[in-house]
């Protein structure tokens, strides 16, 4: 089934197909979209959920009888096509006010205008239904050593999530943040660069309950990742709260491709984890992650508006075919086979017995005196097959 259906929980931002392409080298090469043609349009092609930045919908400083005007003609559109907001997020990057940062600004008074503007933004989330508000800082960062202090930046950083987070709770909006990562750019190094960092953050907030991650494939691969392994680390510390999907061809700028056009395997093995990644009480397998499968890529430059509407469609129907894919993988008992041989379950055994102590570990001789370690080195662990078994898959050749 390659047809996008609501069940699919596809959603894209109105900055992705909405992005009139204008880059740092050259105009703009399509006119502005509304919001509310887009919720039409994207609903026609099947998707489920639509996400914005405050100023996606409400451009920087408009009255406050203009942003209402705004808001509820787009709830109209929300209404009349059944599209959700399923999560929303602050634009803290693009006005000249946050050029050195929003939370981490060295100017105290751009930290707590950040703060408000989020804040105002948070209440319309809750009111528009969203259960996730993600956190991007692209501008939180230096290009200058000396002129952060990282450990103070982290302060402020930690200080307003926290600060957030607590009115969230005391609002009882049941709202989940959902931190982003990116190395770099806008700017040259960017505060929890990587997943990694971004969860090692988490821990030291005080209410990081309700804090997670937002990983983007192409950020994970800018930093020379590999994606879904993160995306595993993120479900294993059950952290993975949203992902943004889109393609990257390598250690590059942020090329925000389409889901798919770039490194395609490591797009098969994510589509399998997510889909196929939580083990079942019989053996089978099941969805690992049920939250909205987001788009946030950029229709090329040299495209239309038909080449726009074909690029968000292009996003699902690769995630179907890959999910076609994986499931048929998973279904091959040769695949079963190869599994087997590689030992994959076999890692899902604790290492010791139940109960074992230390002290019996080291009295067991066939696990150290009397065990054959060259044997035991002649192994071969079969990936090589299981790896082929893949990409045959995923080229439609099993
Ligand atoms: C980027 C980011 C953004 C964020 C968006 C939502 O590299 O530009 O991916 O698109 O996802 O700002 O917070
Ligand atoms: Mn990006
Ligand atoms: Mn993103």
């Amino acid at each position: 089934m390659t047809q996008p259906t609501r069940e699919d929980r596809f959603s894209f931002g109105l900055w992705t197909v909405g992005w009139p392409a204008r880059d740092p080298f050259g105009d703009a090469t399509r006119p502005a979209l509304d919001p509310v043609e887009s919720v039409h349009r994207l609903a026609e092609l099947g998707a489920w959920g639509v996400t914005f930045h405050d100023d996606d919908l409400v451009p920087f400083g408009s009255p406050a009888g203009e942003r209402d005007r705004l808001i509820a003609r787009f709830r109209t559109a929300l209404d009349e096509t059944g599209v959700v907001v399923p999560m929303m997020t602050t634009n803290l990057f693009t006005h000249p006010v946050f050029k050195d940062g929003a939370f981490t600004s060295n100017d105290r008074g751009v930290r707590r205008f950040a703060l408000r503007k989020v804040l105002r933004n948070l209440d319309l989330a809750a009111e528009l239904g969203a259960s996730t508000y993600v956190f991007w800082g692209g501008r939180e960062g230096a290009e200058v050593d000396a002129g952060k202090d990282i450990r103070a930046a982290l302060d402020r950083y930690r200080e307003g999530v926290d600060l957030l987070a607590a009115y969230v709770k005391e609002q009882g909006y049941g709202i989940r943040f959902a931190i982003e990562p990116k190395p770099n750019e806008p700017r040259g190094d960017i505060l929890l660069p990587t997943l990694g960092h971004a969860l090692a953050f988490i821990a030291e907030l005080e209410h990081g309950d309700i804090v997670g991650v937002n990983p983007e494939v192409g950020h994970e691969q800018m930093a020379g990742l590999n994606y879904s392994a993160g995306i595993a680390q993120a479900l294993w510390a059950g952290k993975l709260f949203h992902l943004d999907l889109n393609g990257q061809r390598g250690i590059k700028y942020d090329q925000d491709l389409i889901f798919g056009h770039g490194d395609l395997i490591n797009a098969f093995s994510l589509v399998d984890l997510i889909e196929h990644g939580a083990p079942g009480p019989d053996g089978s397998t099941g969805p690992a992650y049920d939250g909205p499968r987001h788009f946030d890529y950029k229709p090329l430059r040299t495209e239309d508006a038909t080449g726009v509407w074909a690029s968000a469609a292009a996003n699902m129907r690769t995630y179907l075919l890959l999910r076609e894919r994986a499931a048929a993988f998973r279904a091959d008992p040769e695949v079963a086979q190869a599994l087997a041989t590689s030992g994959v379950a076999d890692l899902g055994r604790p290492t010791l017995n139940p109960g074992e102590t230390v002290a019996e570990l080291v009295a067991d001789r066939s696990a150290f005196e009397d065990y054959d370690a060259d044997k035991a080195g002649e192994r071969g662990y079969g990936y090589a097959r299981l790896g082929q078994l893949a990409v045959e898959h995923l080229m439609g050749a099993r």
